[in-house]
Formats: C-alpha cells, sequence, structure tokens
C-alpha cells in the first residue's frame, strides 16, 4: 500500500484529493475532458490494468468546479477473474490519499419496469449477490471494524443532493436499488423475476464492492447508476454490450451534467 500511495504522491505537487469519481462503462469521458494528470494503471505499482471495452484504466486528477477531483477511468471487475481484495485496493489507495467524499458510477440493466433506457438512478441501497465479499480475511483494523455496519451505505445527504442537483438542471432521475451479480452473464428472464421480487431496481456487475470497501473506510458514499437497458425479457429481444455502451453514450451527456452539479455543490 505504502509504494502505491508514495508513487502517486510523488506525482502530484501537494493536490490532496477530496473527492473521487470512479467512472463506470461508457461514463468515462469526464475524464477526458477535466484532466490535469493522468497516471495510467499500468505505470501504478499494485495496480491492475483493465481489460474491458470502454474502460480506459488510468487515475485522472483534476480540479473541477473549485475541488480536487480524482477519477478512476475504468475499474476492475470480479469477472475478470481478479480477487475481490484486488478489485478493491483501489478504493483503500484512494483513502489513504485523503479523499472522502465517492462518487461509484455504473451501467446498469433497467429491473424496476417503470425505468427506461437511459435513465439515471440515484442509489439507494444495494443487495450483494455476488457470492463474495471484499472484506473477508484477515481485518486491518487501523483502516475499519471487522463487523462494519451497513446501515447507511449510500450517504442520506449526499441522496439528496444529487436530486436538488438533478431538479436544479431539470433532469429527471429514479431513485433504487442496485442489485449486484458477478456476471459476466447478462441475467435471464426468470432471474430478472427474481431480483424484482427481493427489491432490485436496477441490476450490475460492480460498484457493491467498492461500497462495502469504501463504507468500512468510512468514507461517504454517493452511487448512480446509468440505466442501459431493459433488463432480459421474454419478448426475444437479445442484449448486447454494444447495446449497453450504446445507451451509455446517449445518457453520457444528462450524466455528466449532472455529476458536475454535484461536485459544485459538494
Ligand atoms: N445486467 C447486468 N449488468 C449490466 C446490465 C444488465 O442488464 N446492463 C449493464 N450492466
Amino acid at each position: 500500500m505504502n509504494t502505491t500511495v508514495e508513487f502517486i504522491k510523488s506525482k502530484l505537487n501537494n493536490f490532496v484529493p477530496e473527492i473521487a469519481i470512479v467512472l463506470g462503462s461508457g461514463l468515462g469521458e469526464l475524464a477526458d475532458e477535466y484532466c490535469d494528470l493522468a497516471i495510467p494503471y499500468s505505470e501504478i505499482p499494485n495496480f491492475i490494468k483493465s481489460t474491458v471495452k470502454g474502460h480506459k484504466g488510468r487515475l485522472v486528477f483534476a480540479k473541477i468546479n473549485g475541488k480536487n477531483v480524482v477519477m478512476m477511468q475504468g475499474r476492475n471487475h470480479f469477472y475478470e477473474g481478479h480477487t475481490m481484495q484486488e478489485i478493491t485496493y483501489p478504493i483503500k489507495v484512494l483513502h489513504a490519499l485523503g479523499v472522502k467524499t465517492l462518487i461509484l458510477t455504473n451501467a446498469a440493466g433497467a429491473v424496476n419496469e417503470s425505468y427506461k433506457p437511459s435513465d439515471l438512478m440515484i442509489i439507494t441501497d444495494h443487495i450483494n449477490n455476488m457470492g463474495a465479499n471484499p472484506l473477508i480475511g484477515p481485518n486491518d483494523e487501523s483502516l475499519g471494524e471487522r463487523f462494519p455496519d451497513m446501515s447507511e451505505v449510500y450517504n442520506k445527504e449526499l441522496v439528496k443532493l444529487a436530486e436538488e442537483c438533478a431538479k436544479k438542471l431539470e433532469i429527471d432521475v429514479q431513485k433504487g436499488v442496485y442489485w449486484a451479480n458477478s456476471g459476466p452473464n447478462y441475467e435471464t428472464p426468470s432471474e430478472i423475476k427474481m431480483i424484482r421480487q427481493l427489491g432490485g431496481d436496477a441490476v450490475g456487475m460492480s460498484t457493491v464492492p467498492e461500497a462495502i470497501v469504501a463504507n468500512y473506510c468510512k468514507m461517504n458514499i454517493l452511487g448512480i447508476s446509468c440505466i442501459s437497458n431493459a433488463a432480459s425479457s421474454d419478448n426475444g429481444e437479445k442484449l448486447s454490450h454494444e447495446e449497453v455502451i450504446d445507451t451509455t453514450n446517449k445518457a453520457k451527456i444528462k450524466f455528466k451534467s449532472l455529476v458536475l452539479q454535484i461536485v459544485a455543490d459538494l
């Protein structure tokens, strides 16, 4: 951990990031537009490279609307074969760099029948169905407790702030529960029905491991899902990664302006 943190700090000229944004599939553009310094993951000691199309794989530092921000342009996923500990290592690094507020973003499939592709959903809670947990293993007491409380992972004040920002910008947002599966396959129609019955509003393959670790480190967390597709249904329509990226591209103007407003108002 020290090697990683010291390496990053050596590039930063005393810039201390207060807000971190993890940019999900198709949502990385913000880090192209606001970039004072970029460090590819491949150059950072102990970081793993991103292997998914549409994910770039670098840490981007920038002053945005007066705030010191670090963005993860691309993330690693459990379905790539990495361990839960490996994919959440960057969150612990962000915490060590001084980040207090973490904005987690992702592309997700709609489960709630009132959601449409390209809607944005503020995450109010999550359900971990990944079958694994990043906190398994010896506990580092300097980071957090052995049995962390999970009663408010997604900070209620930040949910309120995000809603107010959306209202200011006249963007309609949904609020709901993010259900995480390991992937990499999308869901069957029966699985979607089950997720709906069990309280999920959107489904994806990321975010939850990061939220578990960030909550454990006592960071303030906001989650935003970009609804990239109607979830798998019986109507014969097939779902592809290209469709997910395409729809996310359509939503990203809304997404970017919402995130920028949130950073300004934080
Ligand atoms: N299911 C799971 N993960 C996803 C989906 C989906 O429908 N869309 C984008 N990520």
